[in-house]
C-alpha cells in the first residue's frame, strides 16, 4: 500500500488558543484514526504556533508531524525578521517552499532554490509546490504538492484525471511522491488519493476546522 501524506496547512490563521482547541478536538476523537501508518500526516501551522503545535502534538500523543510553511533563504544571522532553517528544525521537520501564494508576493525561483538548500541544510524535508508540470523544481527535491491557481481557495478543484496525468509527468522528472493541493474536502479526497499518481492532498481551508480534517484523514 503506498504511504499517503496528509498536510494541513493553515496559511495565517489561528492564534495560540485556537490552535490549541484544534488540537484538543482532534485529540479526543484520535480513537477514530487509530488504523493510519500508512499515513503520514503533516501539521502546518504560523511560525508563531510551531511551538504549542509541536508540544501539544507530544501531549495529546498524536500521530502528527510538524512542518512550517515558510523558511528564511539566509542562514542564521543580521536578517531581521527572518525565521531561519536553524530555529526550524528545532520545531519541525517538514517545510512548504514554492507556494503561488509566495510567488504571488514576488518570490522567484531564484529565492526557492536558496531556500530549498536551506532546508537540505538542516535536514528539513521541503514540501515544493508546483502550479503545473513546466514548474521549474530545484535539484534534490522528493515531494511536490501540484495545486492549480484556478483550484486554490476557490472550491474548484482540478479533476482527480488531470491531477493524475501531470503527476506522473512531474513523476519523470525523478520525484517520489507528488501530492494534489486545491479545494480538496472530505467529500473529494479519496477521488485523488486513489490515483496511482497521487501520493496525498495539501489542505488549505478544509484543514482549518479539527472535524473536517479528521474526516480527511479518514476518508483518504
Ligand atoms: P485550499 O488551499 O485547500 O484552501 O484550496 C490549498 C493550498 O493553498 O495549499
Amino acid at each position: 500500500m503506498k504511504k499517503l501524506f496528509i498536510v494541513a496547512n493553515w496559511k495565517s490563521n489561528k492564534t495560540v488558543q485556537q490552535a490549541r482547541d484544534w488540537l484538543t478536538e482532534i485529540s479526543n476523537l484520535k480513537y477514530e484514526i487509530s488504523n493510519i501508518e500508512n499515513k503520514e500526516i503533516i501539521i502546518c501551522p504560523s511560525f508563531t504556533l510551531l511551538p504549542i503545535v509541536k508540544s501539544s502534538i507530544r501531549d495529546h500523543e498524536l500521530p502528527f508531524k510538524v512542518g512550517a510553511q515558510d523558511i528564511s533563504s539566509f542562514d542564521e544571522g543580521p536578517s531581521m525578521g527572518e525565521v531561519n532553517g536553524r530555529q526550524i528544525k528545532e520545531l519541525a521537520d517538514y517545510v512548504i517552499i514554492g507556494h503561488s501564494e509566495r510567488r504571488s508576493l514576488g518570490e522567484t525561483d531564484e529565492k526557492f532554490k536558496k531556500k530549498v538548500l536551506m532546508a537540505k541544510k538542516y535536514d528539513l524535508s521541503p514540501i515544493f509546490c508546483v502550479q503545473d508540470e513546466t514548474s521549474v523544481i530545484p535539484q534534490g527535491i522528493q515531494i511536490v504538492a501540484y495545486e492549480p491557481i484556478s483550484a486554490i481557495g476557490s472550491g474548484n478543484p482540478d479533476t482527480p484525471e488531470n491531477s493524475n496525468n501531470i503527476s506522473a509527468k512531474i513523476k519523470e522528472k525523478n520525484i517520489l511522491k507528488v501530492l494534489y493541493g486545491g479545494s480538496v474536502t472530505s467529500s473529494n479526497v479519496k477521488s485523488f488519493t486513489q490515483m496511482p499518481n497521487i501520493d496525498g492532498v495539501l489542505v488549505g481551508t478544509a484543514s482549518l476546522d479539527p472535524l473536517e480534517f479528521l474526516e480527511i484523514i479518514k476518508n483518504a
